[in-house]
């Protein structure tokens, strides 16, 4: 596993797993466990941390000079990218779908603390993306400067290595702990954490069952992604990886409208999470997710006697620009 090492240490850890024992008593359904990606750090939070840890490995080792990426306004992939840049001392370039906010808020806010250069694209679709990423990366380099382009969510086969390193970090909190969890549970957008869980289980024999709640895409788009990342994985570092999406449940019944998109029962049950349990989750990804597991519970997908880690894969900044729409769904009512 020689190729795990090849990273640059950005993120606290090991992240602590700790029982939830008081929304699992509410539930009355599996004992729920957290593992707290979402303490990875403060800037440099979340899950992309573990894997930009990689990405930035791969940069420097290439010598590169400007990190550039892109995301929504509030992504916080470019967020974590942008603090990245920041403490290795290197440049970065955002592409953030939108237009530009009167005032800046959340990650996009942060963005600009770390210093990170926006270009802001209203109406953008993915290849828009990559036309844009590819022009500016080009325009970089007729100034001298060699990019590192980080795909949307650094979710490629590099970045997916942090979430493979996540499993080996799992295994013995969960031996310390006593238990091996039935089912792991994360969110999934752009499938490079899910990927890199899928390959360190094939890896690392991990019995526990993968589930993911999409935030955003179809069931086939994830799983299509996800094999596309299992295939670069086993390509570029792991020749003979025989892993494959159709070992992981997808569930896409709680995405709601779209990425981003909420309603008053998800910000409600983002509230009682964050009264029970002290742990603070934002409606686009982890409270999307942990909304959905918990109606999942109630629909028998998971069951009372079994266990169930959940990632928090962070994503608390994406909290604050919901305070208006929380006022008047949650705290008026
Ligand atoms: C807080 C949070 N959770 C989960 C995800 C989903 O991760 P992935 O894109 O690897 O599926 C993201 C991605 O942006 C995120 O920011």
């Amino acid at each position: 596993m020689e190729v795990l090492e090849k990273r640059i240490s950005l993120a606290q850890l090991p992240t602590p797993v700790q029982p939830l024992s008081r929304i699992s008593g509410d539930l009355d359904g599996p004992e729920i466990y957290i593992k707290r990606d979402d303490l990875t750090g403060i800037g440099i939070s979340g899950n992309k941390v573990r894997k930009l840890e990689y990405s930035a490995a791969s940069a420097m080792e290439q010598d590169c000079k400007v990190l550039i990426t892109c995301g929504g306004i509030q992504s916080n992939h470019a967020r974590a990218t942008a603090a990245v840049a920041a403490k290795l001392g290197l440049c970065c370039h955002l592409v953030l779908s939108g237009s530009k906010p009167e005032v800046p808020e959340g990650n996009h806010f942060l963005d600009l603390m770390f210093g990170a250069e926006i270009t802001y694209a209203p109406d953008i679709d993915l290849k828009g993306f990559q036309d844009l990423l590819d022009e500016i990366a080009e325009n970089y380099r007729s100034r001298g400067m060699k990019p590192y382009v980080i795909p949307l969510g650094a979710s490629d086969p590099t970045g997916s290595l942090g979430y493979i390193n996540a499993v080996r970090e799992m295994i013995p909190q969960f031996m310390d702990l006593g238990i091996m969890p039935d089912h792991i549970v994360c969110a999934t957008g752009s499938a490079g954490t899910l990927s890199g869980l899928l390959a360190g289980k094939s890896l690392f024999g991990l019995p526990s069952k993968l589930n993911a709640f999409s935030v955003a895409f179809d069931s086939s788009s994830i799983r299509n992604s996800v094999d596309r990342i299992i295939d670069g994985l086993a390509k570029s570092y792991f020749p003979g990886l025989d892993c494959n999406s159709s070992e992981i449940r997808i569930f896409e019944d709680y995405i709601c409208g779209g990425y981003t998109r909420t309603n008053q029962d998800q910000l409600s049950f983002i509230r009682k999470m964050a009264s029970l349990e002290g742990v603070l989750m934002d409606p686009t990804y982890t409270g999307k997710a942990f909304f959905g597991l918990a109606q999942e519970i109630i629909r028998g997908s998971f069951k009372k006697g079994e266990s169930v880690l959940f990632i928090h894969t962070g994503g608390v900044f994406g909290l604050f620009p919901y305070r208006e729409t929380i006022q008047e769904e949650i705290f008026s009512k």
